[in-house]
């Protein structure tokens, strides 16, 4: 069944620190092209990949062919995550006999291809997906290729071949990050349209100016085109092109390179070069700073829920928090499992559930069965047996668990032994019951002593910030320790959604930017602040960064 949502995000997070651990270990590598690839290898690894971590040359095994070979650190985190090895074993990365080199090689467990000679990956993966036919077996290929590697003519006399043979067993993947080497693909040798300036955002906006798909659909393939760090949309687009009969399957995902470190984002300098040692605490921190959006449809035409899920979608929301009231719990009564059901088809958009009702142990099982991805049941009406068995069915049906926490609630002992198991802990910001409030401010405190006990107990989680959450308060629920934010009226009750939650990330990616100034302040002082401020050449995060250090006088 592999993990949810979730536990690939948490996995993906661990990977893509151990890209960090061993590049800046070895002094050299490619931290832009592991991380661009990062979400794509986590749901391969911890969703749709067959494999025995025990038993690496099992026969049944689905093949994992990494063809752009240089990202080998992105492929040996999650080799390390799976169990193939020890993750320490990352530091060893490019030393004389370690099993982990600068290419992959088949001396490390896991490895199915020595690939790095670029335009190569892809007619190995045809080969095995034919010989797997011939074998009248049913093991999966997956090839994962890069952009710039689709200059080699070899992968177009692939694409032909495996159109010509039927080859439906192998899925490729696509990398899509619009960078290779020290330059941009559009620049270098376009597959969509030549690039005028640097902007890269312009190739993501404009879907009319990409044509890498139509050249693959010329080749006769089946051709998927998705955001490749949305998780939902890898895991859909993976499990459709297994569905597909008849023809081969590539899923074009548009990635960034270096994404979840903003100075590696979009930077070609970044493909081959590894992050200085006394840089890496500052990186790694950033890694657990990233945050998700999740507006609450409540707060909008609580007639027309389908017309306000599909604004949370046009608004690009990472998660859809879903207000259950009973009537009970509290004094107000929304909807319940059957209008989730209902919605549920609009979207493959992650959906919280927020369950304010009473007895939830008796109702969880609904919850699950009309399709959510994470449900939060609170702790005012549980203890710990009822508790237990809602995370064991939660975790059963592979649903995240979620604990939420009303203004005058403390964690419960018996949550506890709980928390390294929960996936979200929702510290009410107001009296829940209806959208609209305003934020409690003795919650901050809260939040943040909150953090300190959950942290001391194995936490790995994310804190949701619910009710009353704005703009203007959301960069300080940021500082508390929040990584998941709730917007009713501050998002859905606003006329653009899109616009509001752009607004929203910017907040938070200011109060992140702080915090990681500070942090580099702490351990560093300003030497470590200007380093910091210098590695940030693309876009306008320089100035900023350096007026905000200035103002807290770190410069
Ligand atoms: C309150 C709910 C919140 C609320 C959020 O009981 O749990 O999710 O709908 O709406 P705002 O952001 O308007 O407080
Ligand atoms: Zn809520």
């Amino acid at each position: 069944m592999g993990l949810n949502y979730y536990g690939i995000k948490k996995n993906v997070r661990r990977a893509r620190k151990l890209v960090i651990k061993g590049t800046s270990a070895a002094g050299s590598g490619h931290p832009g092209g592991s991380f661009s690839m990062a979400e794509i290898m986590g749901c391969l690894y911890f969703k749709h990949l067959k494999y025995d971590p025990k038993e690496p040359l099992w026969t049944d095994r689905d093949r994992m062919v990494l063809s752009k070979g240089h990202a080998s650190p992105g492929l040996f985190s999650n080799l390390a995550v799976a169990g193939f090895f020890d993750e320490s074993e990352i530091e060893t990365l490019r030393q004389f006999g370690s099993r982990l080199q600068g290419h992959p090689d088949l001396k490390c467990p896991g490895v199915e291809f020595c690939g790095g000679s670029l335009g190569i990956g892809l007619s190995f993966s045809i080969g095995i997906a034919l010989s797997a036919k011939l074998d009248k077996k049913n093991h999966q290929i997956y090839t994962v290729i890069g952009d710039g590697e689709s200059d080699e003519g070899q992968v177009w006399e692939a694409a032909m071949t495996a159109a010509k043979y039927r080859v439906d067993n192998l899925t490729t993947i696509l990398d899509r990050n619009f960078i290779q080497q020290d330059s941009y693909t559009e620049k270098v040798m376009p597959l969509d349209e030549e690039l005028i300036g640097n902007d890269l955002s312009q190739m993501w906006k404009d879907a009319s100016r990409w044509k890498l798909g139509d050249k693959w659909r010329a080749f006769g393939w089946n051709v998927i085109e998705i955001d490749g760090h949305r998780i939902e949309q890898i895991d859909n687009a993976l499990t459709k092109a297994k569905s597909v009969k008849g023809i081969p399957s590539i899923i074009v995902a548009r990635t960034i390179k270096g994404k979840g470190v903003e100075h590696m984002e979009d930077n070609p300098k970044w493909h081959g070069k590894a992050p200085s040692k006394d840089i890496v605490p500052i990186i790694n921190e950033e890694l657990d700073m990233q945050f998700l959006i999740a507006p609450s449809i409540i707060a909008g035409d609580m007639s027309n829920l389908a017309k306000e899920v599909k604004r949370c979608v046009d608004g690009r929301a990472d998660i859809i928090h879903l207000d259950v009231m009973d009537g009970q719990f509290v004094p107000n009564k929304t909807f319940d499992h059957n209008k989730i059901r209902e919605l549920r088809p609009i979207t493959i958009i992650p959906f919280d559930a927020h369950l304010m009702i009473n007895e939830p142990v008796k109702h969880v099982q609904n919850y699950i069965d009309a399709g959510c991805d994470i449900v939060t049941v609170h702790a005012e009406v549980c203890g710990e047996s009822s508790f237990g068995e809602i995370s064991d069915r939660l975790k059963t049906n592979q649903v995240g668990v979620g604990l939420a926490i009303n203004p005058d609630t403390d964690l419960p002992d018996w949550s506890y032994r709980f928390i390294s198991d929960l996936d979200q802990l929702t510290v009410m910001s107001v009296v829940p019951g209806k959208s609209g409030q305003k934020f409690i401010e003795e919650t901050h405190e809260k939040m943040k002593k909150t953090l300190q006990i959950i942290n001391e107990n194995g936490f790995e989680g994310s804190i949701q910030a619910d009710g009353g959450v704005t703009l203007d308060n959301v960069g300080q629920c940021f500082d508390d320790g929040a990584r998941v934010f709730v917007g009713g009226s501050s998002m859905v009750g606003q006329n653009d959604v899109r616009g509001i939650i752009r607004e929203f990330r910017n907040k938070i990616l200011k109060s992140r930017r702080r915090s990681l100034l500070s942090k580099a302040y702490q351990i560093g002082s300003s030497d470590l602040v200007n380093k910091w401020i210098d590695l940030h050449t693309i876009g306008e995060k320089k100035d900023q960064l350096t007026k905000m250090a200035e103002e807290a006088g770190y410069i």
